[in-house]
């Protein structure tokens, strides 16, 4: 019988044995780097004279790898291995499917500090939040193959006398997997299995800054025993690639993490029928963010300021569930705000292979320019009260920023920023500080702080997020315990790691027999 289903626990650092054993990590990603990496169609293996070429963002002179590109031609190629391979994976028993994702998740945790030292060198993560990413990537794994066992058989539906009725769930066809940088291993496997195991093939574009994680996870599919076809590997550039797999008339659905704009951009050419194409497109998008941290006068201030810091500036302030607003009631505002800035100036930051690094980089010069700009425009908006600076000389490096005393409606406090950058503004009382909360056009997590009981169950009615958290942070939903994914323009409400996740991927199909 299946072991229930428990999150992969995240590795303690201060333990000698678990440091050395990221060290080695460490040195055999650092044997790899610079390599090749190509498409795989059908199993076969292509490359390209294009290539995307991965890079250290802490240090742009290391290049991590060099992937080969996918152009239309390749596409097209792929399009037919993924329509191949579905006549005989969607008939594969739901058992033999999730075995895969079991071996898979088996063989990540046996090389799991590996991968956690790939990201720190492909993303810029630190340790723990490389090690916080590679526990996810095993709990979609693990998660996804058990709940596919729960639906196989179908959900039970009422029969009459001499009538038998049964409700089953088909796989849906091609699917075209969009992955976004800043959750390189996680989100980009979890949506990935997530197709995979519910009977679909699929063609994967991850982000073009993080391309070297995924062709290694790709490799563990394969070692895992995924017949051919049924996972294509498709690097390369989003308006391109992107909008051919999104327009193709055999795609059946698209799941896309990223940013706002391009996802509203693939739900518009997704919803146009193409010709030759007989259903309509499903699309299963998680956007951006722009979340918030409610402060309350009967709170634990250490706690607020606390939860504000490590979810603003964690991953340096690049995850969708990051906090970049914190709204506080004007009794306690000075209170938090200073100790905030307090933490804030006393954050490390810089290569985060150095394990004191509480913060590494930003991913790329592109973000680096853009945060810099909203961190102009916070200055006009508000106060700055920490950081402020950035250096893009070796890497992309921005200080943990804090701007203060900014109005609700401010740039800063509107526009996904998706850096160390949050806005501080001051509500007059608890029901005007989840005004100010929900006055975005995102609802993707939000967190309170509050010891007042009736302020909490006001806040689970009215503030309108996916993923709503109380006395603690914003950030770090885990697989199987709380189901992330927003509201509004944060995607189309699906939950990944939740009990209808995988429904999503397939179709209800009702059979009646007569006797
Ligand atoms: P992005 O939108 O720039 O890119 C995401 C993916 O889309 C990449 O693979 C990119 O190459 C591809 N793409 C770009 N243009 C495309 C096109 N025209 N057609 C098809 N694909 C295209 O986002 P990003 O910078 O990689 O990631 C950061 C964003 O992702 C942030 O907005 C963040 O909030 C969001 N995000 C959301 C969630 C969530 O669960 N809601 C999780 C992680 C990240
Ligand atoms: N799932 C990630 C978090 O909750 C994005 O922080």
């Amino acid at each position: 019988m299946v072991q229930p289903y428990k999150h992969e626990p995240f590795t303690d650092f201060s333990v000698e044995s678990n440091k050395q054993s990221y060290l080695k990590g460490l040195e055999k990603v650092e044997s790899y780097l610079g390599k090749d990496y190509e498409l795989v169609i059908g199993g076969e293996r292509i490359t390209t004279e294009d290539k995307i070429v991965s890079v250290n963002p802490a240090d742009k002179e290391e290049v991590i790898g060099r992937v080969s590109k996918a152009d239309r031609e390749l596409a097209e190629k792929a399009m037919q291995a993924a329509d191949e391979a579905f006549k005989t994976w969607k008939k594969t028993k739901p058992e033999v499917r999730a075995d895969v994702l079991f071996r898979a998740a088996a063989i990540i945790r046996r090389r799991k500090d590996e991968f956690s030292a790939l990201l720190t060198k492909e993303a810029g993560k630190p340790w723990n939040e490389a090690d916080a990413d590679t526990a996810e990537a095993i709990d979609f794994l693990e998660f996804y193959a058990r709940q596919m066992l729960k639906l196989k058989d179908g959900i039970p539906v009422q029969s009459r006398p001499n009538e038998f009725n049964r409700f089953n769930y088909i796989p849906l066809g091609i699917g075209i997997i969009i992955s976004p940088w800043n959750f390189p291993f996680a989100i980009m496997a979890g949506t990935t299995v997530a197709a995979i195991v519910t009977g679909n093939t699929v063609l994967l574009k991850p982000a073009s800054t993080t391309p070297v994680v995924a062709a290694k996870f790709v490799e563990v599919m394969e070692e895992a025993g995924l017949p051919k076809g049924v996972l294509n590997f498709v690097p390369g550039s989003g308006a391109e690639v992107g909008d051919y797999l999104v327009d193709h008339p055999r795609t059946r659905f698209i799941s896309f993490t990223g940013s706002r704009d391009v996802g509203v951009r693939i739900n518009e050419r997704a919803s146009k029928v193409n010709e030759g194409q007989i259903w309509l497109k499903r699309v299963i998008a998680e956007m951006g963010g722009k979340d918030t941290i409610v402060v309350d006068k009967e709170a634990d201030l250490e706690l607020a300021a606390q939860s504000i810091v490590k979810s603003a500036f964690g991953f340096s302030g690049q995850k969708c569930s990051a906090c970049s607003r914190a709204v506080i009631v004007e009794d306690v505002y000075d209170q938090v705000l200073e100790r905030a800035v307090e933490l804030t100036k006393d954050l490390t930051i810089g290569n985060p292979v150095d394990t004191s690094n509480f913060m590494g980089p930003v991913i790329d010069n592109n973000a680096f320019n853009k945060i810099m700009e909203y961190i102009e425009i916070g200055k006009q908006e508000g106060r700055l009260a920490a950081g402020g600076e950035g250096d893009n000389s070796k890497g992309f490096f921005v200080q943990p920023t804090i701007i203060a005393d900014v109005d609700p409606k401010a740039r800063v406090m509107q526009e996904e920023i998706f850096g160390p950058v949050v806005a501080f503004a001051k509500a007059r009382d608890f029901d005007h500080a989840i005004e100010i909360a929900n006055n975005t056009e995102y609802g993707l997590t939000g967190a309170v702080i509050t010891n007042n009981r009736t302020n909490l169950e006001k806040a689970r009615e009215d503030f309108h997020v996916g993923n709503l958290y109380f006395n603690r942070g914003c950030t770090g939903a885990i697989v199987g315990y709380q189901p992330f994914g927003g509201f509004n323009m944060s995607g189309t409400d699906s939950k990944a790691g939740g009990p209808d996740y995988l429904a999503l991927h397939m179709q209800g199909k009702t059979t009646s027999e007569a006797y």
